[in-house]
């Protein structure tokens, strides 16, 4: 059992564990990430280690509400426990001094590349951030961001924080003001890896990105996390989850990722309906209890 000794939602939806982990902690590199199984019949998901300390034997996750399991993670609080976390697993990221690297963070996926970005900062790298979410409140670690950051720029679709638009427009920017850009490293939603890829492809710009297959074992034997890389299998789980952008195949790893969808919209449901119900049963408790002491609703 893992204990969580903080919990707190950074933006909605999108919370914080800080779970006691020594081992992990002391071994984490960044880029590496753990699998997590919340409840003995539970499935097992891959989450970015966000940050650790290895002398609280510490580490964080930043995980968004999706589907079933991760919204029974963000359910819980301070002071809960999940029941298995293994790790650290992937191949941690390239660090080195590359020159300029332009960090893009799109949603969640800040979290994923922020370790990576304050490895590649305290390497010596001119860091150029990049960080993209659909609106104001989901705008997630900018501060953090901002510190391992020589130049940090926000983009939200809906204009309602900092500027209009997509991070694909502010690293387009970027290209055509003749900016030097040895690398680029992209995290987040499908499509934007891929706008990513498509537009460094032609100017020749090594670019890297952290692919999210579904992940089952962890350790390269269960097949789940296959993807095509330069017409090539690779298990994403021990041979990445960091990859060259221009030789993933996007579309199979799109059509992989939606192999499931029937059965986690239904698992959904059914959790979301379970939970209401105990929502409804706990507040008719509640109610039932204010009714016999006089207590007025
Ligand atoms: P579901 O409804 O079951 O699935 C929703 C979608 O999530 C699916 O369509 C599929 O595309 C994907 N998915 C489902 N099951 C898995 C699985 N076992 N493994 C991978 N993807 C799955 N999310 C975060 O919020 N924070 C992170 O730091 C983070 N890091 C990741 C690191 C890696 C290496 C990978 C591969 C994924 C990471 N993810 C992260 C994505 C996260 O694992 C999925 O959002 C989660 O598994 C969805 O589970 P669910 O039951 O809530 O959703
Ligand atoms: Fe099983 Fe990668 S998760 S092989
Ligand atoms: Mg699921």
């Amino acid at each position: 059992m893992f204990k969580i000794l903080h919990a707190e939602f950074l933006a909605p939806g999108i919370k914080r564990f800080r779970i006691e982990a020594p081992r992990i902690a002391r071994k984490q590199k960044p880029g590496q990430f753990v699998i997590v199984r919340i409840y003995e019949e539970g499935e097992r998901i891959p989450l970015t280690i966000e940050n650790s300390d290895p002398e609280q034997g510490t580490i964080n996750i930043v995980v968004q509400s999706l589907g079933k399991t991760t919204n029974l993670l963000n359910s819980l609080g301070t002071g809960d426990h999940i029941l298995d976390v293994v790790g650290p697993l992937g191949k941690p990221s390239e660090i080195k001094q590359f020159g300029t690297v332009v960090v893009m963070g799109g949603g969640v996926g800040t979290a994923m590349a922020y370790p990576t970005a304050a490895a590649l900062k305290q390497a010596g790298n001119k860091i150029i951030s990049i960080v993209g979410a659909r609106n104001h409140e989901l705008v997630i670690l900018e501060q953090e961001m901002r510190a391992v950051s020589d130049v940090l720029m926000i983009t939200t679709d809906d204009g309602s924080y900092a500027d209009k638009g997509f991070v694909t427009d502010k690293l387009r920017q970027l290209i055509q003001n003749g900016v030097r850009i040895d690398v680029v490293l992209a995290v987040g939603p499908i499509p934007m890896m891929k706008a990513v890829a498509d537009m460094t492809r032609a100017e020749h710009i090594r670019t890297l990105v952290s692919l999210n297959p579904i992940m089952i074992d962890g350790t390269g034997m269960c097949g789940g996390c296959r993807v095509l890389v330069d017409n090539k299998s690779q298990f994403a789980c021990v041979d990445g989850p960091e990859f060259d952008a221009h030789e993933v195949n996007f579309e199979v790893l799109v059509q992989r990722n939606r192999a499931y969808r029937n059965q986690e919209q239904q698992s959904l449901a059914e959790y979301r309906r379970a939970h209401e119900s105990q929502v409804a049963s706990r507040e008719a408790e509640a109610n039932g209890v204010c009714a016999a002491q006089g207590v007025k609703q």
